[in-house]
């Protein structure tokens, strides 16, 4: 909760040479993980360049670690312009705009190059402008990661093993019905209640990437962590509407500039943990596996009846299209 200290100093030096401080407009911007996590990272950045563009128009208040609630109830804040902005994960993202889920699907994305030319090209682009008409802005996709299941109770190889997992699952449909495809046992949740849950033994486990997974120190809650890869997550950084509508032509101009630069930062520190994060949880003491490609191929099937679904909702051709993005 850091009022930026540059524009502070600005402020103070003008009050010394007896001139009126400029009225600074604040920013408080809501995410649900540590400064030092890759929401933190990219906040910190959107901050450094919307400063730098505008000559310290802007008041910058953070709230990390979930310290406006939940993602829901902060993306309700900027609705109704309590907050001006976030950094969000998709998890409740499709009750907004639903067009969204169709990226929350399991096993659509090949790599992390495949999910970023989706998002940043027309198909991304076109539901990402949907959020003008919810009282939101888009600003950019960020990105999470490749999701991987951390839990208590054992070793994950088959869809067998998960056979009555309790795994908490974001709030998202398109999650919930993969994982009671799998025959597992999903409750969805908001995220400040996870870590509480699993300390007391409420769920077996969760999934989240690596880029969460490190920055939580999820190993002191959890044993187990298989590589499953199994969806990707993208993020979203966001903005009021009602806060974007009340800015000029530059100050707009800015803050894409730096939602732009923030996504490289945060893809930078996802694709840093994507190299190290497996050995750093292995030595914080987690029994760490990975699953071959016929090992994947088995959950993969073992969803075809969410998959049904998917294509019901979201359409084949569209799905096929992201599938088949080059
Ligand atoms: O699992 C979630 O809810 C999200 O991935 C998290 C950790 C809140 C980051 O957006």
């Amino acid at each position: 909760m850091t009022l930026t200290f540059r524009g502070l100093a600005v402020a103070s030096s003008l009050v010394a040479f007896g001139l009126p401080a400029l009225a600074q407009t604040e920013v408080k911007i809501g995410y649900a993980l540590a400064p030092d996590s890759h929401y933190g990272v990219a906040a910190e950045t959107f901050e450094e360049v919307v400063l730098a563009e505008t000559g310290d128009q802007f008041a910058f208040k953070h709230f990390p670690s979930s310290g406006l609630g939940g993602e829901r109830e902060v993306i309700e804040g900027l609705q109704i312009g309590t907050v001006e902005a976030t950094i969000v994960s998709s998890g409740t993202l499709a009750n907004f705009v639903p067009d969204t889920g169709v990226f929350d699907i399991p096993f659509l994305f090949r790599d992390l190059a495949h999910a970023r030319g989706v998002l940043d090209g027309p198909i991304g682009q076109d539901i990402l402008a949907k959020f003008d008409n919810v009282g939101l802005h888009g600003l950019a996709w960020g990105e999470q990661g490749f999701r991987h299941i951390t839990n208590n109770r054992n070793p994950i190889n088959t869809p067998a093993d998960v056979e009555g997992l309790k795994i908490r699952t974001m709030e998202n449909p398109v999650h919930l019905a993969a994982f009671n495809a799998m025959g597992a046992a999903p409750t969805p949740m908001a995220w400040p209640e996870v870590i509480s849950s699993l300390q007391q033994g409420v769920i077996d486990g969760q999934e989240n990437p690596l880029s969460v997974i490190v920055s939580v120190k999820l190993n002191e809650v959890q044993k187990y962590l298989t590589l499953s890869g199994h969806v990707y997550s993208p993020a979203m950084l966001l903005v009021s509407k009602p806060f974007w509508d009340g800015l000029d032509d530059a100050q707009k101009a800015a803050f894409e500039k730096a939602a732009a630069e923030a996504v490289v930062a945060m893809r930078g520190y996802v694709d840093n943990v994507e190299t190290t994060g497996v050995e750093t949880l292995k030595e914080r003491g987690m029994e760490v596996n990975n699953l071959s490609t016929d090992e994947k191929a088995a959950f993969q099937s073992s969803i075809a009846t969410a998959y049904e679904g998917y294509y019901e909702t979201y359409g084949k051709e569209l799905v096929d299209s992201i599938v088949n993005f080059e």
